[in-house]
């Protein structure tokens, strides 16, 4: 079987969540397992490696294009370079415009490589446009959504003739959306298979309150039978307790003690319990619902948040940085993520909607308790005999999960079981990953 993933972020090399570190866990798990697989992105100015160019050569309407390549866990990586990604970032104003370039040119280098795969895969809808051309070209296509919140929407007067579409694709059967251009929807009705990161995301996004407009079209797929929910994984050997060099390394719940000291003394924090959060700041995330619950955690609780995105969220953690309990780092900082789930002794996620998210499996793994909202994934990975969850997304229900958690603590016993069975927890990527080359079989055997 040979799969080519498309998508805009790939762990190591480029990453702002997620998705970065679903493109590197699921490829290199589907390489394990016998597959002939190529992942394909954007060669940004600030990517972390360096490819080695493999290919340069016009693409009609794009003008000159290289693609470098570097191959890691078994896995081919190419890098696709344009120049309107010469510019130091993952993620600009102009995106529809750059990833409309960017989906042009992916068939033909892929071409030109002798790279045509059984299965073209893409990933959120960056990639939507490479899924539409590669449909178009009569290959065989999935496509997977991260979150549907972004959907890469532009003008169509505008944006059609960035895209290389034939004019019939712009109806509102086609990528036409609201008088749009939406690149999210080009992915969602060309692709022959759709997915999303949990089972209970692909249902919640079939409704209005989920479906970010676009509940029309996925009701549609469900009933043709081309959507459905398949959980991710966690790269286990990356998130690991018991050998992570970030941390002291601990194998139950005893040995944890030693991590809350090192956070402490890190932040000049008290003794009260620690109540971690490492996410990007996102209206998604609910990280208000938190700020606005934080003159209560604090009377019980210190509070470590580590993350950035939005500049008003970002001005309110900073605002309450004075605060003795209260430590907040902004931006993305690998080791100090693994600090704050070693350390806390919970963990909040209170999302509006979580497609799938990672951070609570690597909590649970890490014998921190989850503190979660019931949605998406979150639902589908956090049991709530050992995480505490709720189901309003308001302040007032993340502030009550979070004293249900703080008193539950006291109770040792019961705390540490929770902890211990929560690090036994399974969340390896090998049923995910076999679950998606099942999917691509059933493309390849229909016509
Ligand atoms: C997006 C979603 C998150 C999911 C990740 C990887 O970041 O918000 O829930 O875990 O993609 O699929």
């Amino acid at each position: 079987m040979r799969v080519v993933h498309v998508a805009s972020e790939v762990f190591p090399f480029s990453r702002s969540g997620g998705l970065g570190d679903v493109l590197a866990a699921l490829p290199a798990e589907q390489a394990r397992l016998g597959a002939n697989v190529t992942v394909v992105s954007p060669w940004y100015a600030t990517l972390s490696g360096t490819p080695q160019e493999v290919w340069r050569g016009e693409v009609p309407g794009l003008g000159p294009v290289g693609v470098g390549e570097l191959r890691a866990s078994g896995v081919r990586f190419l890098f696709v370079s344009l120049p309107a990604f010469e510019r130091p970032g993952l993620y600009h104003p102009d995106d529809v415009e750059r990833f409309c370039a960017f989906g042009r040119a992916v068939l033909p280098v892929l071409q030109a490589l002798g790279a045509v795969p059984d299965v073209l895969h893409g990933h959120d809808w960056q990639a939507g446009l490479v899924v539409a051309h590669a449909h178009l070209a009569g290959w065989r296509t999935a496509f997977t959504i991260h979150n549907l919140q972004y959907q890469g929407r532009w003008n169509l007067a505008e944006a059609r003739t960035w895209t290389g579409l034939p004019d019939w694709t712009f109806s509102p059967e086609g990528v036409e959306f609201y008088g749009d251009l939406n690149l999210m929807k080009a992915g969602l009705v060309f692709a022959e298979q759709v997915t999303t990161v949990s089972p209970t995301y692909a249902r919640e996004i079939t409704t209005p309150q989920y479906g970010e407009g676009l509940e029309g079209v996925l009701i549609r797929l469900a009933l043709e039978g081309r959507l459905s929910g398949i959980l991710n994984g966690l790269d286990q050997d990356r998130w690991n307790p018991r050998t992570d060099p970030d941390i002291r390394p601990y194998a139950d719940p005893a040995g944890k003690a030693a991590n809350g000291s090192v956070l402490r003394a890190e932040f000049g924090l008290d003794d009260a319990p620690i109540l971690g959060v490492v996410s990007r700041l996102a209206n998604q995330k609910g990280i208000d619902l938190l700020i606005e619950a934080l003159p209560e955690l604090v009377e019980r609780w210190n509070v470590v948040v580590l993350g950035g995105g939005d500049p008003l969220l970002t001005a309110a953690l900073h605002g309450w940085a004075y605060h003795p309990r209260v430590a907040f780092v902004s931006g993305l900082n690998e080791a100090l993520a693994h600090r704050i789930y070693a350390g806390a002794d919970a963990f909040a996620m209170p999302s509006r909607f979580e497609p799938c998210g990672l951070s609570q499996m690597i909590a649970l793994r890490y014998g921190t308790l989850p503190i979660v909202r019931e949605t998406g994934g979150l639902v589908d990975t956090v049991p709530g005999d050992m995480g505490f969850r709720f189901a309003d997304a308001t302040t007032e229900a993340l502030a009550t999960a979070c004293r249900d958690a703080r008193t539950t603590l006291e109770d040792v016993v019961e705390w540490q079981s929770r902890m211990k069975r929560g690090m036994e927890l399974d969340f390896s990527w090998e049923g995910s990953a076999r679950h998606y080359l099942a999917l691509y079989r059933h493309l390849c055997s229909v016509n």
